[in-house]
C-alpha cells in the first residue's frame, strides 16, 4: 500500500523534534550536530532569537495579504537587497525552483519585447541542480532528472562543466541567457573559479546575453559574502536566491538589474504567497542579521579555520577522505567509500552531513556556527572516518 506521505524521498529514521542554533534534538533526546542546516536553509541556525521575534511579532498582526496591496515588509527587504547587492529590482517567491521559473522567464520576455522573440535559449552546465519544476528539470537535462517527465520545456542547452570551446560553440544569437551556480551545490561542491565567471561576464557582454546567476545555495552570506559571485568582483544581471534568506521560512528571491527585468511589466508575473508579510519580516530579520557589520568576516574567520581542519581531517584518514572542496561554509569531503555509508555512519556519531553528486558529503553549517563547534564537528568527523575504516 502506499504510504500516506507520498514516496519520493529515502528519509533517515530520525525524528527531530527541536532546534538550537547548531544543533538538532532527537526525540529521544539524543543531540546532532548539524553540518546540513536542512541543506543550507538555517543561515543563522535553528531557532535564532533575532528570527523568531520577528517571526513571532509579525504573526500576532497580520501574515497575509495579497499582493494586490502595499506590503511594508516586502518593500523593506526588497529595498535592503537593492541596497546591498548588484541589483535594481526584486520579485519575492516561495522556494528556489520558482525563482528559476521567473527567471528563465524574465530572460525571454527580455528578449521577446526587444525585438528578438527566437533568442530563447538558455545555456546550462552539467552537474547542474536547479529544482524539480519543468523548466528546472529540463535546464539540468540528465536522464535521471527528466526520465519519464515528458516532454520537457525547449530551449536549454547544457555544456560540459569547466569545457570553454564546448561554451563558445554553444553561445549563438538565439542565447538568451547562460544560467550558472558559482557554486554548485548537489552537483558536489563544485566552484566556479573567479576567471571563468568573470570570463563568462565578458561572453554575455559580448553577445548580449545575459548573465543569470543561481545562488539559491551559495548565495545569502555562505560562502562569506551575501552573493558568491561577489569574490569574482563581476556583475551578473540576474540573480535567482532562496534557502538561507527565509532562515527557515519558504522564501525566495530574484534579484535583477533594470534592464534585465525590463520586460516584466505588471500582470506578467505573480503570485498568491510569494512576499507576504509572515515571510518579508523573517527574511528582513535574516538579511538584515547577515548585513551587519562584522557578521560576514566573522563567516569568513571561522570558516577558513574549519576548512584548515578540514584538511588535516582528510590528510587523517586517507582512505576514507580524498580532499576538501569549496569555501566559506559552502564545504564538500570527497569521499573513497560510498558517499551515503558516511552519512550513514556520521548519524551514528551524532552528525548530520548531506549528500550530493560525486561521492560528496556536504557540510554546509548555520553561519553562527562557533569555534567550539568547529573543534566538535571535527572529532564527529574523524570518528565517522574511524567508524567507516572499521578501526573506530
Ligand atoms: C542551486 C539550487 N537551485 C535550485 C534549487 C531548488 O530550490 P527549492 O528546493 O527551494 O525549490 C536548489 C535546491 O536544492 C538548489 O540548490
Amino acid at each position: 500500500m502506499i504510504p500516506s506521505v507520498l514516496p519520493t524521498y529515502s528519509r533517515a529514521p530520525l525524528h527531530f523534534v527541536k532546534g538550537e542554533g547548531a544543533w538538532l534534538i532527537e526525540e529521544d533526546g539524543r543531540r546532532f550536530l548539524d553540518l546540513g542546516s536542512g541543506i543550507a536553509v538555517a543561515a543563522l541556525g535553528h531557532a535564532h532569537p533575532t528570527i523568531v521575534q520577528a517571526l513571532t511579532d509579525q504573526a500576532q498582526k497580520l501574515w497575509h495579504v495579497s499582493n494586490l496591496y502595499e506590503i511594508p515588509q516586502q518593500q523593506a527587504l526588497a529595498d535592503l537587497l537593492v541596497e546591498e547587492s548588484f541589483a535594481d529590482t526584486v520579485f519575492f517567491t516561495n522556494s528556489g525552483t520558482e525563482s528559476m521559473e521567473l527567471g528563465v522567464k524574465m530572460a525571454r520576455k527580455y528578449w521577446y519585447e526587444k525585438g528578438d522573440p527566437d533568442r530563447i535559449e538558455i545555456i546550462t552546465f552539467s552537474g547542474a541542480f536547479h529544482g524539480r519544476s519543468s523548466a528546472a528539470i529540463a535546464a539540468v537535462g540528465t536522464e535521471k532528472m527528466v526520465k519519464g517527465f515528458g516532454p520537457l520545456l525547449p530551449g536549454f542547452k547544457q555544456v560540459p562543466w569547466g569545457d570553454h570551446e564546448a561554451l563558445k560553440a554553444a553561445v549563438t544569437d538565439r542565447t538568451a541567457a547562460i544560467l550558472v551556480e558559482p557554486v554548485q551545490g548537489e552537483g558536489g561542491i563544485n566552484v566556479l573559479p573567479d576567471q571563468c565567471l568573470k570570463g563568462l561576464r565578458d561572453m554575455c557582454d559580448e553577445t548580449g546575453a545575459l548573465l543569470m546567476l543561481d545562488e539559491i545555495q551559495c548565495g545569502m552570506g555562505r560562502t562569506g559574502r551575501l552573493f558568491a559571485h561577489e569574490w569574482a568582483g563581476i556583475s551578473p544581471d540576474i540573480v535567482l536566491s532562496a534557502k538561507g534568506i527565509g532562515g527557515g521560512f519558504p522564501l525566495g528571491a530574484v534579484l535583477a538589474t533594470e534592464d534585465a527585468a525590463s520586460g516584466m511589466k505588471a500582470g506578467t508575473h505573480g503570485s498568491t504567497y510569494g512576499g507576504n508579510p509572515l515571510g518579508c519580516a523573517v527574511g528582513l530579520a535574516v538579511v538584515k542579521a547577515l548585513t551587519e557589520k562584522g557578521f560576514l568576516e566573522e563567516v569568513r574567520r571561522k570558516s577558513a579555520l574549519f576548512r584548515q581542519k578540514l584538511e588535516g581531517l582528510v590528510a587523517e584518514n586517507p582512505d576514507v577522505f580524498e580532499e576538501v572542496r569549496g569555501f566559506g561554509f559552502m564545504l564538500g569531503l570527497k569521499c573513497k567509500p560510498v558517499n551515503a555509508d558516511v552519512v550513514k555512519a556520521a548519524y551514528e556519531e551524532l552528525l548530520i552531513t548531506v549528500p550530493a553528486a560525486d561521492n560528496v558529503i556536504r557540510l554546509l553549517p548555520a553561519l553562527t556556527l562557533t569555534e567550539e563547534e568547529i573543534a566538535e564537528a571535527i572529532t564527529r568527523l574523524d570518528a565517522t572516518a574511524k567508524r567507516v575504516a572499521g578501526d573506530g
